[in-house]
C-alpha cells in the first residue's frame, strides 16, 4: 500500500485488543492477529514471511475462538487482502471512512456469517 506508507509511525503502539494471536516461526514471531470481541482489529504478517499460509493459519484460530460471525475491515486499497478474506469466507457489507494516523482512510468492511450462538442448555442439530 504505498499510498498509505508514510502514514505508518515506527513508534506508534498498538491498540489494545481482547486477544493477541501470535505466530512463531524459528522462534521468532512471524506475525500476529488482535481480537476485539468478534472483530479483528488487527492482522499483520512479517513480509519475510508473507505467502506461507501464516494469515489464513492466524485467521483460522480466531475463528476457532469466536462465537458467531468474525468481522474485519481492510482499507480499499489494498485489494490483496481482500482477495484473502473473500477466499476465507468473508464477504464485502459496505464501505466507509475510517480514521488513519490522524486523518481518515476508506475501508470496507467485511463480515464472515457463522452458525450463531446457541442458549445455553440447546445444542445445534446436525
Ligand atoms: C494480508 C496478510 C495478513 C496475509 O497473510 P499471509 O500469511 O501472507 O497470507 P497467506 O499466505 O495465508 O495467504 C496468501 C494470500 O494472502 C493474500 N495476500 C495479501 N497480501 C499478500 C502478500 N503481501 N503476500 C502474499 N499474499 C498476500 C493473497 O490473496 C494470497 O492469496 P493468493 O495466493 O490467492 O494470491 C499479509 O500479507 C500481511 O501482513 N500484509 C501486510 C499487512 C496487511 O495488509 N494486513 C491486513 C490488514 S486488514
Amino acid at each position: 500500500m504505498p499510498e498509505l506508507r508514510g502514514r505508518f509511525v515506527e513508534a506508534q503502539p498498538l491498540e489494545p485488543a481482547d486477544e493477541r494471536i501470535v505466530a512463531v516461526r524459528d522462534s521468532a514471531i512471524a506475525g500476529f492477529l488482535d481480537l476485539i470481541g468478534s472483530h479483528v482489529s488487527n492482522l499483520f504478517v512479517d513480509p519475510q514471511h508473507q505467502g506461507q499460509g501464516i494469515g489464513t493459519a492466524l485467521m483460522a484460530e480466531a475463528a476457532r475462538r469466536v462465537v458467531g460471525d468474525l468481522t474485519l475491515s481492510v482499507f480499499t486499497l489494498n485489494p490483496d487482502a481482500r482477495r484473502l478474506y473473500e477466499r476465507l469466507g468473508f464477504r464485502i457489507e459496505g464501505v466507509k471512512t475510517a480514521p488513519f494516523a490522524g486523518s481518515s482512510a476508506e475501508v470496507w468492511i467485511m463480515r464472515k456469517p457463522r452458525p450463531g450462538k446457541w442458549p445455553s442448555g440447546d445444542t445445534p442439530e446436525g
